[in-house]
């Protein structure tokens, strides 16, 4: 076999099989993630790596990678590779974008629409047997979703996919990105304005230094006190200290929740004892269809850059 590649996870469908084909495969076959060494010690030797986003792709591991020419990561995002110490290596970095756009969307708007219309806290009445009164005209009254002003944060395919779901509930869209996309019609606002005027704030950015902790304790007080944040980006895109602070005292009325600082949270978690908060485990991409998706653009990209050839998704 020409190539060698390391690949740090089972992947759901039959693509690391495929991979198998043309490379000769190092796979981690635990249920729980590579460890670190067991990596370091088989990137050594390795042309490509496949990684997921629990592995940290930093210096040490590339400065240890000599033959390393692509790093395939089975996520969107890539925060966790340092991608311009990769480049400056000459190593291509890839990554799954758009296959898993609308399940993602999907999933951030069950969670605006599981807080606004206290679903989950409801559920979880009937469950611990606390259903013990006839229907009645104030219990359990939520936020209409159907016309608000929804806010998102992040005007990529996630943010666009997460609009037009809105426009399905005739939700007023305004959004704030780094730039106006000339190519959406929705309206552009600044941050501040769109964190006083929307209803739900949703994040869809990716994490960089830029948008480390862009959602803190001051932007959360810009927030009405009705109005509800939901989060399937990066946990530290929120500073979550000032989240949970925010949420006690009432500055604004709840938050919906996939991505956590540190994952993955107990139920000892200062967010999982607010009964105004929806969680759910970073599951933003996990339908069969689409994890079986991601796997072939991951697989299929690691192949191309082994071949020379154009990954489909290389990181921007
Ligand atoms: C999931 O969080 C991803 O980045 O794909």
């Amino acid at each position: 076999m020409p190539h060698k590649v390391v690949v740090t996870r089972r992947l759901p469908g039959g693509w690391v099989e495929e991979l198998r084909k043309v490379a000769e495969v190092d796979l981690w076959e635990g249920e729980s993630p590579a460890p670190r060494d067991w990596i370091l010690e088989r990137v050594v030797d390795a042309d490509g790596i496949l990684v997921t986003l629990v592995d940290r792709v930093d210096r040490e591991l590339i400065d240890r990678a000599k033959r390393l020419k692509v790093i395939s990561t089975y996520s969107v995002g890539y925060d966790h590779i340092d991608v311009a110490y990769a480049r400056s290596k000459g190593i291509t970095v890839t990554h799954t974008p758009e296959v898993l756009t609308e399940a993602t969307a999907d999933l951030i708007f069950g969670l605006l629409l599981a807080v606004a219309r206290r679903i989950v806290e409801g559920d979880r009445l009937i469950r611990e047997g606390n259903w013990n009164k006839p229907w009645s005209p104030e219990f359990m009254l939520g936020k209409e979703v159907y016309g608000s002003t929804l806010g998102i944060v992040g005007m990529g395919r996630i943010g666009r996919a997460v609009a037009r779901r809105a426009k399905g509930f005739d939700m007023r869209v305004i959004y704030y990105s780094r730039r106006k996309h000339e190519e959406v019609d929705y309206e552009y606002v600044d941050l501040d304005t769109l964190l006083r005027e929307s209803d739900f704030v949703v994040l869809t950015v990716d994490l960089n230094p830029e948008t480390y902790h862009l959602i803190d304790y001051e932007k959360l007080s810009k927030m009405k006190r009705t109005a509800f944040l939901v989060n399937a980006s990066r946990g530290a895109v929120v500073k979550e200290d000032d989240l949970v602070r925010a949420l006690k005292e009432g500055l604004i009325a709840g938050a919906a929740l996939d991505v956590f600082e540190r994952e993955p949270i107990g139920k000892d978690h200062p967010l999982a004892q607010l009964p105004n908060v929806v969680l759910t485990p970073h599951i933003g991409s996990a339908t069969r269809e689409t994890r079986e998706r991601m796997a072939e653009v991951a697989v299929r990209n690691l192949i191309l850059a082994l071949e020379g050839r154009k990954p489909l998704y290389e990181v921007p």
